[in-house]
C-alpha cells in the first residue's frame, strides 16, 4: 500500500480527485460514480429524479457485474474512496466508510463495519462487524478482523493482531 503511512492524506476532508473518472475504462470509479449519482438524485426527489435514479441503478448493475462486486446503492461512503483493482469487493449496506479510504480487491466488509478516515485495507481482508476502525489504520492483506482497530494501528493475520 503505497500511501499507507502517508499521514498527509486527510482523515476528514474528502479528496474527490481520488475517485474522479478520467478514462473510459475505470470500473472502480464508474461503479462509485453510479452510487454517488444515484444517491444525489434520491436526495433531490421528484419524478425526474426517480428516472435519474433508475438510470444510475442500471449503470450500477453493469459495473457491479463487471467488477463482480457488491456495493449497495444506499451505503454511506464519504468522498475520496479509492478502489484499487476493483474486483470481488463486498460491502454490507450497514457498513459506513469514512473519507479517503482505500480498498483493494477481494475485501469484504461484513455487517456494521465503520471505517474512519484514511483507512487502507489490503487485498483479501475480511472485516466481520460490528466493529470500528480508527482513522489512518491499516489492515494487512488477507487479515480477518473481528474487533475494533485503533487509530493509526496496523493489523495483520487471522484473527488480526496489531503489529
Ligand atoms: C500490513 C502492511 C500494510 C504492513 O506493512 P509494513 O508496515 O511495511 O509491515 P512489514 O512489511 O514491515 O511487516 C511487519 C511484520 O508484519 C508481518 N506482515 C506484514 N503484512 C502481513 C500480512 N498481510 N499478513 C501477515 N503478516 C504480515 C511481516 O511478516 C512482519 O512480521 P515480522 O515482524 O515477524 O517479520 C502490509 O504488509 C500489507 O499487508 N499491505 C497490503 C498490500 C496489498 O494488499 N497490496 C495489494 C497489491 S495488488
Amino acid at each position: 500500500m503505497q500511501e499507507t503511512s502517508d499521514l498527509n492524506v486527510s482523515a476528514t476532508e474528502p479528496d474527490w480527485s481520488r475517485e474522479a473518472v478520467t478514462q473510459f475504462w475505470q470500473p472502480g470509479q464508474k461503479l462509485l460514480r453510479s452510487v454517488r449519482r444515484y444517491q444525489a438524485a434520491k436526495v433531490r426527489g421528484g419524478v425526474i429524479a426517480k428516472l435519474v435514479c433508475k438510470r444510475w441503478a442500471l449503470s450500477h448493475l453493469f459495473w457491479s457485474t463487471v467488477t463482480q462486486s457488491e456495493i449497495h446503492l444506499n451505503t454511506e461512503i464519504a468522498g475520496g474512496l479509492r478502489l484499487t483493482h476493483p474486483t470481488g469487493i463486498i460491502i454490507h449496506p450497514d457498513a459506513k466508510i469514512g473519507p479517503n479510504c482505500m480498498i483493494f480487491h477481494q475485501v469484504t466488509l461484513a455487517g456494521a463495519v465503520e471505517l474512519g478516515g484514511h483507512v487502507d485495507i489490503g487485498a483479501g481482508a475480511k472485516l466481520l462487524g460490528p466493529l470500528k476502525v480508527g482513522d489512518h489504520a491499516r489492515i494487512g492483506a488477507n487479515a480477518v478482523v473481528t474487533g475494533d482497530v485503533e487509530t493509526g494501528q496496523t493489523v495483520v493475520g487471522i484473527p488480526a493482531r496489531a503489529i
